[in-house]
């Protein structure tokens, strides 16, 4: 598993009052997989990634990556796993205005212990990976939204990370340039990238080979795991009823089959 987070909880302090806001998240994803974490606005997607995307720390639960459980690394760790399993694609772009597309995509590798010459070369590769070779020059103000979002990717892909996280990452972007970044993303997919993708739009999130849905800090799939699990517990203790049995009246400890 690249990927697992288990009965992971997000507390937020308002004032004084402790607000919930992931509650009992339980994931998994594997190499090469393609998933969409779909929910409405505030119901914790970014709070999420966040946890996923190690730049926010969980308030309880594991965290394992690549099968290591990360939870407990300092800062240092977590930076250093950053630059070099995960690629970040926001939705607002997050690109330096006053720097070029190929400064802007190359700067990820200024941390990683590269020569110019080659930063620029590994830039310029990634930026023809997503179609902008002739933009390398062009500043972000000369570039449309989904050439931005493009540029973002290309400097998501320079460290050549197992991971690509996007949050919301059509959001700004007009429907055809959202469908060119869809495929991107595919494409990367089919590369082997495993990719995680939140959105709160249906027909992004369709684009993903897997969807999970979130409501209110809770994960769908494990509300129904629950209840699943709530079943099998009751089903263990008593006796299975009969269908005309009225439920939830299985509160008194008396059998029910002393009526038949
Ligand atoms: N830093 C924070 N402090 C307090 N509350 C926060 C913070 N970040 C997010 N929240 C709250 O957590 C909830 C989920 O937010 P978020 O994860 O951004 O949702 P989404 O990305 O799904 O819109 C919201 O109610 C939001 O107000
Ligand atoms: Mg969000």
């Amino acid at each position: 598993m690249l990927l697992r987070l288990n009965n992971i909880y997000k507390d937020y302090m308002r004032g004084k009052i402790v607000v919930p806001v992931l509650k009992d998240v339980n994931v998994s994803v594997e190499e090469g997989e393609y998933v969409a974490i779909m929910g409405p606005s505030g119901s914790g997607k970014t709070t999420l990634m966040n946890i996923i995307g190690c730049l926010d720390r969980p308030t309880k639960g594991e965290y394992y990556l690549e099968e290591k459980n990360i939870v407990n690394y300092d800062e240092n760790q977590l930076s250093d796993l950053r630059l070099k399993t995960l690629g970040f694609v926001f939705q607002s772009f997050n690109l330096l205005s006053q720097m070029t597309a190929l400064d802007n995509v190359a700067l990820p590798l200024s941390y990683a212990g590269y020569h110019v010459r080659q930063r620029r070369q590994i830039a310029y590769n990634a930026l023809k990976r997503v179609g902008l070779e002739d933009r390398v020059n062009f500043k972000p103000s000369q570039l449309s939204g989904g050439q931005q979002q493009r540029v973002a990717i290309a400097r998501a892909l320079v460290n050549n990370p197992k991971i690509i996280l996007a949050d919301e990452p059509t959001g700004a972007l007009d429907s055809h340039s959202g469908i060119q970044v869809m495929e991107l993303f595919h494409q990367l997919n089919e590369d082997g990238v495993t990719v995680v993708m939140i959105t709160h739009d249906a027909n992004i999130a369709s684009h993903a080979k897997r969807v999970l849905h979130i409501f209110d800090g809770e994960i769908a799939e494990d509300v129904e795991r629950k209840r699943k699990e709530a079943e099998q517990n009751e089903q263990s203790v008593e006796a299975p009823l009969p269908e005309e049995e009225e439920s939830g009246s299985d509160i008194g400890t008396e059998r029910e089959d002393n009526k038949e």
